[in-house]
């Protein structure tokens, strides 16, 4: 295939990072297309470990072009210091450009994240306080301002426009007011830096278009963290599911030909809002220590659930997936037997798709089915036929109530400890 959309089919964390680097390594061009440095992933490569939260994970092949798309937020400070961490390692880097239409993640998009937080008391959303929902709010109001603008001459006079208005609200809020000559000695230093990446992208995906280059739109979060289509308002705030690869690049519809679905074994959340397979036992304690299941970004423990094919089905309605990369399973071997969620009941009737309202979200009751756990140790198993037959019986099960073909498991950590079930890209 040509092109590929990877995109996380629950709340994000789902193992994203491992699938996009083994598909990258077969890319010409990786596009992350949004979301900002609120993601994050660990990437080991040639014995060193490195933390990307907003450079897409081509960077390691200098012959895979890397492209921070247009429909992003960017954190200039913290793309920054992943950048100088990455060319102190040895990376040229000469193969990231950032799009000149992406949006800036300014300093007071980050304090008025925080103080909305804090202003909705017990109602708070959880949000990694990175500044992703205030920028994503000034670049649908069009008072946002964007890479393009960022590099130009003009950036000081906009930029002491927006603090203006904004610093106002800080201070409705209570918060501590901005220094605009502080912000600019930053903020220019920083534009000199970048000036070099910010080209026009959507010529470059379309010139690669002509030349039949292979394409992996690497998406960040996950389909319910979907600003449209996740459990709202508790979401992020742009389109993480395969839709955002489109607006988020300018790639256009002709050239996306699959969505590959990142689907964790289990379930986990981070941040507050409905979670109805969640687990408040022993079991969701053991989960998360084995699998270490704590934010990348916030650090905050994970919130833990059985599997949802409820969930599933609609995200894969909603991306469109016909395959699915299956993350962490070796985390489920050593159980009896374990409980997946097929349906929703909601007062009294059975459902199959996630309702809109958070209301009845809440109200919500998994309908659960249980399977048969195994024993063994799969971690170097490397073909399906060789997992224990219970193992198998899990995936068929999930391929078969959401419709979709398994193409990729991951049974540990380790970039080899992979079944390639099917090879599509
Ligand atoms: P925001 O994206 O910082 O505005 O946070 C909104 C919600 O999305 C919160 O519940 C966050 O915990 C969650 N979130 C944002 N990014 C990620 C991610 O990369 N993985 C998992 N959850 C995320």
């Amino acid at each position: 295939m040509k092109s590929i959309v990877v995109v996380g089919s629950q709340w994000g964390d789902e193992g994203k990072g491992k699938v996009t680097n083994y598909y990258s390594s077969k890319a010409d061009i990786v596009v992350r297309y949004q979301g900002g440095n609120n993601a994050g992933h660990t990437v080991k490569f040639n014995g060193m470990e490195f933390h990307l939260q907003t450079i897409p994970s081509g960077i390691f092949n200098e012959k895979t072009l890397n492209i921070l798309g247009n429909g992003m937020v960017i954190n200039p400070i913290s793309l920054y210091s992943e950048m100088k961490t990455l060319l102190d390692a040895g990376f040229s880097l000469k193969n990231m450009v950032i799009s000149s239409r992406a949006n800036v993640d300014l300093n007071y998009h980050l304090t008025l994240d925080g103080l909305k937080e804090a202003h909705l008391k017990d109602k708070q959303i959880g949000t990694t306080k990175k500044g992703i929902g205030p920028c994503y709010t000034d670049k649908i109001s069009r008072d946002g301002i964007r890479f393009c603008d960022f590099i130009d001459e003009d950036f000081p006079k906009i930029y002491a426009e927006r603090l203006k208005e904004k610093n106002e609200e800080i201070a409705r809020y209570g918060g501590e007011v901005i220094d605009l000559e502080e912000s600019l000695k930053e903020y220019g230093k920083l534009a000199k830096f970048f000036k070099p990446y910010v080209k026009e992208t959507v010529s470059i995906l379309a010139k690669a278009k002509e030349e039949n280059k292979k394409i992996l739109f690497e998406g960040a979060q996950g389909t319910m963290l979907d600003i449209d289509f996740g459990t709202y308002p508790y979401v992020s705030s742009s389109n993480s599911s395969a839709g955002g690869a489109i607006t988020g690049s300018g790639i256009g519809i002709d050239y996306i030909e699959a969505c590959v679905g990142i689907v964790k074994a289990y379930t986990t959340r981070v941040g507050e809002g409905p979670f109805v397979t969640e687990l408040h036992n022993e079991l969701a304690d053991t989960i998360r220590e084995k699998a270490h299941e704590y934010g990348v970004v916030t650090h905050r423990p994970r919130r833990i659930g059985y599997l949802d094919l409820n969930q599933l089905r609609f995200s894969r309605n909603v991306n469109g997936f016909k395959y699915f990369a299956l993350m962490l399973l070796d985390i489920l071997s050593g159980l009896d037997e374990i409980k997946v969620c097929t349906k929703y009941e909601l007062d009294g009737e059975v459902i199959d798709y996630i309702p809109a309202s958070l209301k009845e979200t809440y109200r919500c009751k998994p309908i659960y089915v249980t399977l048969p756990g195994w024993k063994e140790d799969i971690t170097n198993v490397r073909s399906f036929k060789d997992l224990p037959e219970n193992a198998k019986n899990y995936v068929q099960f999930i391929e078969k109530e959401i419709g979709a073909t398994a193409c990729l498991i991951s049974v540990g950590p380790d970039h080899d400890a992979t079944i390639i079930k099917e090879d599509i890209f």
